[in-house]
This record gives C-alpha cells, structure tokens and sequence, in this order.
C-alpha cells in the first residue's frame, strides 16, 4: 500500500519476543522458511542474535526481520521473513537493500542464501536486487511430513 511508512533498524533488547513471534508465525505456514512447528518462543526469543538481525517496523511493530550470518570468509549468508499481511508492500525489498548495505559496510564481499524453489515471491525478490542462482541441493531439507524438498543457493558479489 503506498504511504506505509516502514523503518528499518538493528535489532535490540525490547524486539527479542516480537522476533520470536514473527519466526513462529511463519514457520507456521509451512512454506518459505525450513524450520516448521513447534517452535519454542520463549527460547527463541531468548538466544536471539540481535547483532545479526535488522528489524523492519510499521506503526512501531516489527513486521519483518533479516539476519546475516557472518562466515569468517567473507561472506554472509542471509535469512529473511517479512509478517504476512505486510507482504507485497515493499517491505522485503527494504530489508534486502539494508542487509547488502550492512554487509558492505561490514567489509563482506558476497552475500548468500538458500530459497525453496517453489518461493516465486523470494525468488523475485532476490533476483530484483541481483541475486544470482548458484545451484540446487537436491532433497536438501526434510519436512515434518517426510518430504524432501530442494534447496536453491544464491549469491550476490557486494
Ligand atoms: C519473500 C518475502 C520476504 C518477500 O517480502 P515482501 O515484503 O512481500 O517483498 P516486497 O513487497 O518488497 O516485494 C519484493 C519483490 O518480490 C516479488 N514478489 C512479492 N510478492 C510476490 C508474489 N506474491 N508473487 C510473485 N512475486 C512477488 C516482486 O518481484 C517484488 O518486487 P516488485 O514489487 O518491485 O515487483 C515474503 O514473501 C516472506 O516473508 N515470505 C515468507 C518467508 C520467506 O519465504 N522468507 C524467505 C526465505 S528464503
């Protein structure tokens, strides 16, 4: 919606339980990101690595989040979730746009991540800001149901 007024900043103290809600919520849905129910809010919540997460916020509430896990190599390999009834409104991408200014100024020289291939929206999104598919892990991650479902990498030079 235009006029969303969206903020993005690092994380701190008082986000730890929103973040943990934001990860449970959307593990939930049982598509975009690997880890699936139950998920232990209140431990999450505690060993949340605030240092590596930037939040997005709207109206004060934190509707998306992106952490970049430094390697020791160079480079940093990003996750990312944004609320659901937040999505297509420009909020991933300004997450995105901080994450590859963050690891620029952090001296990294290459971000990557891991997307389910069926995750047309994160796929998008990731090629619109120059993301490249590097290869696919076959039967990578096994769901709570028993499937296998792929991983695809990508990666972006900073
Ligand atoms: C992937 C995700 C982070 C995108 O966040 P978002 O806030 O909806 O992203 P934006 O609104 O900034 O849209 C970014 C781009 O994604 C694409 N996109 C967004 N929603 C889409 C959809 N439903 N279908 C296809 N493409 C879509 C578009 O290319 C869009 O760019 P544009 O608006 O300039 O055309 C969000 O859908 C999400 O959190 N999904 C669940 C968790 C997840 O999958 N995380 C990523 C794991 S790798």
């Amino acid at each position: 919606m235009e006029g969303d007024r969206i903020e993005i900043r690092p994380a701190d103290e008082r986000d730890r339980r929103p973040l943990a809600h934001l990860f449970a919520a959307v593990a939930e849905e049982r598509d975009g990101i690997a880890a699936e129910p139950p998920i232990d809010v209140e431990k999450r919540a505690a060993n949340w690595d605030l240092d590596r997460t930037l939040v997005a916020l709207a109206a004060g509430e934190v509707v998306g989040l992106v952490f970049v896990i430094e390697s020791g190599f160079g480079f940093g390999e990003i996750g990312m979730m944004v609320a659901r009834d937040w999505r297509g409104r420009g909020v991933g991408s300004a997450l995105v746009a901080a994450a590859i200014g963050w690891g620029r100024e952090s001296g990294l020289h290459k971000l990557t991540l891991s997307v389910f291939p069926h995750n047309e929206a994160a796929i998008r999104l990731y090629r619109k800001f120059g993301f490249a598919e590097e290869g696919r892990r076959e039967k990578q991650i096994r769901r709570a149901n028993g499937e296998l479902w792929d991983l695809i990498e990508m990666g972006l030079q900073l």
